[in-house]
């Protein structure tokens, strides 16, 4: 008999600091840089994001949405046998974010470690979930995405400081032999490196390098559209399912014409799209997570239904999770 992966919990966590496009503009023109809620709201969708305030790291932001997940799946920390967090803006170099996360959670013992794909991490992690579940090395998996996109962020060019926010999104994974995650798929390809990178790194006490992000928004733009049409059939064709079958899209909440765009190749129709993007800004390896717990909290998601969980980021990397609620 299969074993499936099932959600039976999630969660979710936004930094108190809210600024909408507005707030942001007036704050950046303080340093000389022009931008506006118009041009933001026409080309991304971005009308609000968070920042996390200076204390806050991502396992703290995680640590909240884990939380939460545990109170909705109804189980407590020490039943977990498996943590996975999904960032690219870690606490520290090392320990990872996923022991932190551990520590704060107040368990400990069972596995903790961070994957690194950037927007696509959290496909990455729940991939990863999936197969330990499948194979019998875990039965309760906690999978986070969790980032503070801010502390990358070139506050002088406008071109992609407006584009990202901060915050955490989590499932509680559970083995079950009722569907659960239907088929997966993921992808790399590391010569595209350049189109999306923070091109600095720790040596010898310094920064070698610019720690900030640098985006080619039209590469990155083309290159999204294209794979993430790919990967959400390849993982339809995996299940023996049509995209007639999805009943809700929830992607990686980059820009809103990416995702009008990916849903029109899908078949779908905007009112099958789960979008936050609008209130969260990118949040990276978090938003789908939080587009997810958004939509099951004010019930648009039901048990039953299939979902499209896909994602493309830095690296590059792309992948999809589809899976019956
Ligand atoms: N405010 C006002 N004007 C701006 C801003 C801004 N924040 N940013 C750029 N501009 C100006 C540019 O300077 C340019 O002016 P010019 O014509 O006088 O030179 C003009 O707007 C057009 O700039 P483009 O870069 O050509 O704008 P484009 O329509 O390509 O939109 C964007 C840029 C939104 C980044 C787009 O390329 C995009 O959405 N790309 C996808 C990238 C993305 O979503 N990345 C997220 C991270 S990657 C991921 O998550 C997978």
């Amino acid at each position: 008999m299969r074993i499936y992966s099932r959600i039976l919990g999630t969660g979710s966590y936004l930094p108190e600091k809210r600024l909408t496009n507005a707030d942001l503009a007036a704050e950046l023109a303080q340093q000389g840089v022009e931008t506006s809620d118009d041009w933001i709201v026409e080309r991304t969708g971005i009308r609000a994001r968070h920042f996390a305030a200076d204390t806050q790291g991502s396992s703290d932001l995680a640590t909240e949405a884990a939380r939460k997940a545990l109170t909705a799946a109804g189980i407590a920390a020490d039943e977990l046998d498996l943590i996975i967090v999904a960032t690219s803006t870690p606490d520290m170099v090392f320990p990872s974010v996923a022991t932190m996360v551990q520590h704060k959670l107040g368990t400990a013992g069972c596995p903790a470690f961070d994957v690194q794909a950037v927007c696509s991490g959290f496909i990455y992690a729940l991939t990863i979930a999936d197969s330990m579940i499948q194979s019998g090395s875990a039965k309760r998996a906690l999978v986070i995405g969790s980032e503070v996109f801010s502390r990358i962020l070139d506050f002088k060019d406008r071109t992609t400081c407006v584009l990202f926010g901060d915050g955490a999104g989590a499932v509680i994974l559970e083995a079950s032999d009722q569907p659960g995650i239907l088929a997966t798929d993921l992808h790399a390809d590391g010569k595209y490196k350049d189109i999306l990178c923070v091109p600095g790194h720790v040596n010898k006490g310094g920064i070698l390098g610019d720690p900030v992000l640098k985006m080619d928004g039209q590469a990155v733009f083309k290159l999204a559209v294209g794979v993430l049409e790919e990967t959400a059939r390849a993982s339809l064709a995996k299940a023996n399912l049509t995209d007639a079958d999805i009943d809700w899209l929830i992607p990686h909440q980059a820009n809103i014409r990416i995702m009008q765009s990916t849903a029109k190749k899908l078949k779908m129709t905007a009112d099958k799209v789960v979008v936050t993007v609008d209130q969260h800004g990118n949040t990276s390896a978090a938003s789908i997570p939080l587009a997810l717990d958004t939509a099951v909290r004010d019930g648009r998601i039901q048990r039953g239904q299939t979902l499209m969980l896909e994602g493309v980021g830095g690296g590059f990397t792309w992948g999809s999770v589809l899976l019956r609620y």
